[in-house]
This record gives structure tokens, sequence and C-alpha cells, in this order.
């Protein structure tokens, strides 16, 4: 009998996008199906952990539910993400998979913005909370370590590594994963470039849960 690399460790997930309300009928998102975080969240279940996925709008059915071992908060927009993130302390994991909108819309209208010809409303952004930099910064876990382990992830369009390192360093975590290639979303498939202080690592492309469970390896080696 082998001990499952997660045990006994509670890991923390968010996934999908978060979608802003402009009003009660528009908003701006972000692309993410959610496939990635969710399929962390199986991952960290086979391998033992208790989850708690949040999710932000996205049309996947919750990973492994009859096993009592994962719990689903569902949020709409960024700042609720951050509320019900923030919310949750004594985890040994942070997965930050979520494709967070980097602006809200300051005063999102209650009512449906009427047209008005061929004028197009003013729309006024304001910058939303970075839920990655504030756990890494600000939660604790009772497990004798003084902050979870936090993994960022990062879609760039160029320079992959260059720009993932540099926002590693800047949200203060020690792992961040690059999403490879233009393709990854929506798509079944992906292809990840691990990187953490001691430098970085490929893992090949195939789908987006094989590379969850070698991620999940990875990982429960560092905790
Ligand atoms: O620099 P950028 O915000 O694109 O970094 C992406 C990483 O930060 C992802 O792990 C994403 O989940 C996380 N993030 C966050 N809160 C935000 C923006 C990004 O947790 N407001």
């Amino acid at each position: 009998f082998q001990k499952k690399s997660l045990a006994g460790k509670k890991v923390l997930i968010t996934a999908g996008p978060t979608f802003e309300a402009i009003d009660p009928v528009r908003g701006i998102t972000n692309h993410s199906s959610g496939k990635m975080g969710f399929a962390i969240a199986r991952a960290a279940v086979e391998a033992g952990a208790h989850v708690h996925l949040i999710a932000g709008p996205c049309d996947l059915d919750t990973p492994l539910q009859a096993t009592g071992q994962i719990t689903r908060t569902n949020v709409i927009s960024a700042k609720e993400m951050h509320a019900a993130t923030l919310s949750l302390t004594d985890y040994d994991l942070f997965f930050a998979v979520a494709a967070v909108a980097d602006w809200g819309i300051a005063k999102p209208s209650k009512e449906k913005i009427k047209r008005q010809g061929k004028e197009a409303p003013n729309l006024e952004f304001i910058a939303n909370p970075d839920i990655l930099f504030d756990v890494a910064k600000s939660v604790k876990t009772k497990a004798g370590k003084p902050h979870p382990y936090c993994i960022g992830f990062a879609a760039e369009s160029t320079n992959l590594e260059k720009h993932a390192d540099e926002k590693r360093k800047r949200k203060g975590i020690p792992m961040i994963v690059g999403n490879i290639g233009p393709e990854t979303f929506g798509s079944d498939l992906n292809q990840l470039l691990v990187i953490d202080a001691n430098g970085s690592k490929k893992i090949a492309k195939a789908e987006k849960l094989q590379l969850a469970r070698q991620l999940i390896q990875l990982v429960a080696k560092k905790i």
C-alpha cells in the first residue's frame, strides 16, 4: 500500500473566469473554460487531499463529488472570488488557476443601460484586488508553515519564461505555471512550463487531467 501523495492535505483552488457586470444584462469577462482548474481539483482529490474549489461562472460539474473530499463555492465577480478566498484559512496549498478580470466596472447600473442612438456609454473601470498576491502575503496556515504553498498560473503571448518568472517574484510566490501555446483556451489539451526558484521544467503536451496529475506529483514533493 502506497500512501497517497496529498493524504491529509488541504488544497484551495480558484478556477474559471470572473464576470464583471456592466448592467443586469451585460458584462466583461476573461477567456477561461475552467477545465485546467477543475482538472487540478480532480487530481488533488485523487491524491488524497481535501479540496475547496472556488469557481467563477463556468459550466462544469464538480469533480469526484461523491468522495466527500471536495467543497465548491460559486462566485461571479473578482471581488466575490477575493472575499470567498480570503475568508478561508488553514490550508496547505493554493492553486490560483482562475482567469480573474483585472478591472471591474466602478458603478454597474441597476437597470439595463438604454441605447442612445449612436452614442456609446463611457464606462469607468476600477482595478480588482489581486487574490493570489493577497493570499501569499496574508494567509496563515496552522501546519507549522507561515503560508500555504502558492502556485500561480500565467498565460503570456510573448517570452513566457521571463514574464512568468517576473510575475512569480512580483506576487511573492514560490511557483508559477506558464501555459505554453495559444490553443489552450477551452481545449482539453495543454502544455505547461513549471517555474520555481531553481529553474523551469516543461510538462509535455497532454490532456489537462494528465498534466494536472503530473503537476500534483511535482508540488506534493515541495510541501
Ligand atoms: O499577473 P497576472 O494577474 O496575470 O497573474 C496571473 C495569476 O494571478 C494567476 O494565477 C491568477 O489566478 C492570479 N490572479 C489573482 N487575482 C487577480 C489576478 C490574477 O489571483 N486579480
